[in-house]
This record gives structure tokens, sequence and C-alpha cells, in this order.
């Protein structure tokens, strides 16, 4: 793992952006043998339902068949390779190939095929059923293993699991289902989500309710990185203002907490907020008995090793993954669930989360009682006709320009601050993967 003290030598090339050599290294040594998140639990719930899930040119099935077990295999007929499901939700007893309509059971096995005499050396169950898949769940998302010799999903997210127990991930509803379109590598946008360097320049409201240089880094095993940003608070790199800003009057106001009683009194706010949580939470259906204060008042971000984003507060949740396109390397795709844990409604509490920075963009249909999936390409974001909210529009906005930059001959390497030690760390764990496919020198 990588100390502080080395966060400026760790090699990060242009190269790595857009070069399909490394794309290919990728494919072979990271998407193919990782635990990558492919779907919602909650979109599993019955018998009957699939999950399709793409990355680059691989394509998983995950299913609820009728013995009630969850299913994962790839998304390719053991006939002549069509791919038998679109991307998406939907619900059928049998997968039927749109072919030669070869028939399969939802746990993968071959039901039926057109003709079957005319097959002289039969259709040998164990030869075409589906491929299989590793799966395993985790806090109400499927994770799934294209190596069928991988370790544990719990070795591989070590103290993940922890550390996201205290809070109530699992119970957290569905309120947004977005994807992206972006015009840079799928690792510009982690680099993005892995240091607050930028925040102050690109996202100047965020001073208005978190408080980044007082922000703590934590690196992990496997890749994996932390991040715990105090939050009702403002930037401490500015005077502490008279009044409660726009934000925190907000936050406030949605405790039922008069905001002009913290007027000459803003830094007394995080304290009277996780007061307020703590009075209301039962009346509200909210459980914050495994939650520390601090943890009431501070926003979590971790991040899973390789393309995932977690990051959220104790009512909520951006749970961002972000994919590579199949077959260009300088382009990728973030897909963005926005979780909210509600208010148990039978004890008639309203949610104050729609106050904060992970709330929804609030553009969400509803299709057969699920919010529907909306993708669109970055320049709907440029528009201003969709929205994945103002901070995440904000990055999205720049990240052209930073793929860009980061291919033309002008650029050789990083040169990173010890704010972005997540980033060092994330490339550190790549660079061993590349060095190993002979892409680099040394890791
Ligand atoms: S390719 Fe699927 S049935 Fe022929
Ligand atoms: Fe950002």
């Amino acid at each position: 793992m990588i100390k502080d003290t080395e966060v400026v030598s760790v090699q990060i090339d242009g190269d790595r952006y857009h070069d399909t050599r490394h794309a290919r290294v990728e494919t072979d040594h990271i998407w193919r043998k990782t635990w990558l998140l492919a779907a919602l639990e909650s979109d599993l719930q019955k018998p009957k339902s699939t999950v399709t899930f793409d990355i680059g040119h691989d394509s998983i099935i995950i299913s609820r068949a009728n013995d009630g077990a969850l299913y994962a295999y790839h998304n390719a007929c053991t006939h002549r390779g069509t791919r038998l499901l679109e991307e998406g939700v939907s619900s059928s007893p049998l997968i039927t190939c749109p072919y030669h309509a070869w028939c399969f059971n939802l746990d993968g096995q071959l039901r039926g095929a057109p003709d079957p005499n005319s097959f002289t050396a039969g259709l040998p169950g164990d030869r075409l059923r589906l491929k299989p898949v590793q799966l395993e769940t985790w806090q109400g998302f499927v994770f799934v293993n294209m190596d069928r010799d991988a370790a544990p999903l719990s070795d591989f997210l070590g103290n993940m699991v922890e550390r996201a127990a205290p809070y109530q991930i699992a119970k957290m509803d569905l309120l947004e289902d977005q994807t992206v379109s972006v015009d840079c590598n799928w690792k510009a946008m982690i680099d993005n989500f892995s240091e607050l360097y930028h925040v102050d320049h690109i996202h100047p409201q965020h001073k208005r309710f978190v408080d980044c240089p007082n922000a703590s880094d934590e690196l992990f095993e496997n890749g994996h990185t932390g991040l715990h940003v105090p939050g009702f608070v403002t930037d401490s790199r500015y005077p502490v203002p008279d009044k409660p800003t726009d934000y925190q009057e907000m936050q406030l106001t949605a405790l039922g907490i008069d905001a002009s009683a913290f007027h000459g009194r803003v830094a007394d706010i995080p304290a009277a907020i996780t007061q307020a949580k703590r009075e209301q939470s039962g009346r509200k259906g909210y459980d914050y008995s495994a939650l520390s204060d601090e943890q009431l008042t501070t926003v979590f971000q971790y991040n899973l090793f390789p393309n995932i984003i977690l990051s959220g507060s104790p009512e909520g949740l951006w749970m961002m993954r972000s994919r590579p396109h199949p077959d260009d390397p300088s382009k990728s795709y973030l897909d963005k669930w926005t979780l909210q844990l509600n208010p148990d409604p039978a004890l008639g509490g309203a949610s104050e989360h729609k106050q904060t920075m992970h709330a929804a963009s609030g553009n969400s249909e509803i299709t057969n009682g699920r919010v529907a999936r909306d993708c669109f390409g970055h320049e709907e974001i440029l528009s201003g006709s969709k929205s994945m909210t103002e901070t995440i529009d904000q990055d999205i906005s720049l990240l052209a320009r930073v793929q860009a930059g980061a291919r033309s001959s002008g650029f050789d390497r990083a040169w990173l601050s010890d704010q972005e030690v997540r980033v060092a760390h994330f490339h550190d764990v790549l660079n061993e993967t590349y060095h190993k496919a002979g892409l680099i020198d040394a890791s």
C-alpha cells in the first residue's frame, strides 16, 4: 500500500487514458478478474426477474430463478453466441434466444432447442448451460466475478465491510437511476472522485456546507479508499459567516430548527443537527444507534476498486460506477443510483434528505413500480437538459478537457499533491497490473 510520502512518485502516464493495449490488459486482468457491482438486489426480489450488466464486451445476466436463488451467467447463447437479453431490468420465466430460439431456464440450464434430433452429438446439458459467473451480495447490491477461482467478495472488500456496517444502506430505496456517456477514460472519472483538490475551484458552492480542508483520507488493501468530510459547516479556509449559509438554513429548517437562532453561532450548527437527529430518529423511523455523533454530520465516500464510488450520509447514498466503453478507451459511462433511507411512513416522518448534497436531481419517471433508467450523453448535461445534481454536472462538464489534455504529447505524467493521495493509491494498484503486463517498467 502506498504511503503518503510516496504520492508524487506514483507513475500516472497519459497512455493509460487512451491506449488500447492498456484497455486490453484491464479487460483481461481487472474486469474479468475482479468483483464488480452488477445490480441492485431490489430489482431481483421476485422470481423470474432478470438484470443484465454490461462491462466492456462482456454482458452478465443476473436472475432470480423459481427456486428463489440468485444466479449469474454470461449473456451469450451457447449455440452460436448471440446476446440473449438487452441491457436492463426485465421479467420472464425463461430466456429465449432471439436467433434460433434455444430456450434457457433462469438458472442458466438449457431447457430446449428446436429440432433437437438434428444435433447428432446431442444437446449435453453440462456443456450447453449458460457459462456461470460468481455472484455474491453485499448491502443490497449484487456483485459478480467472471473469475471462477476468485476469493470471496468479503476478502476483496476487506475493511469496507465494517466501515459500511453502521449505515443502513441495504434499507435504502432507489430514487433515481441515471447513466451518462462521457468523453473520457473510465479512470479519469475515478480520479475525479478520488480527490478534493479541485473542489474549491469547480464546486464553489461546497464551501457553504462542507469543510474540505478538514477531510480525512484512508487507503485500504486492494485499492479501496475512504474519505470523510465534515458536513453542516462552512469551509475553514474562509471566515465563519455571521449567519447560516443558504445550505445550512435548508438543513436546519428540514429538521424543524429555527435558523435565525444561529446568527453569530454558525459553528454551533453541527452539534444542533446531531442533537435534533438523535431526538427525532424514533419519530421519523431512522435508526442512528450504530452511528457516532461525528458520523451523523459527516459525508463519507468509499471508492471500491476498480470502479465504484459510494458517497453518502446516514440518510442517503450515491452509488456510482464508471464503466469503460467497449471499443474506445477515450469514452466511458457513469452510472449513478441515488438511494434514500425513507422514514417509516407509519410514523409519519418526512425526510430531510432532499435538502442535502446527496439528493436526486428530481427528474425520475416511474415505470412498473420502479424509477426508469435515464440514459443520456454529457452534451445534455452541458446544455442543461439533463442533470445529475449540480456537483456532478460540474465534474462532467470538465472531464472531456481532462481527457484531451492527458492524451496530448504535451503531457508526460501527473504531479500529485498530498491532497491526491487516493488518486495515487488507485494508480499504485493499477500499476501492478500494468507492470506485470509489460506496459510500464516498474510499479
Ligand atoms: S445463437 Fe442462440 S439459438 Fe442460435
Ligand atoms: Fe468534483
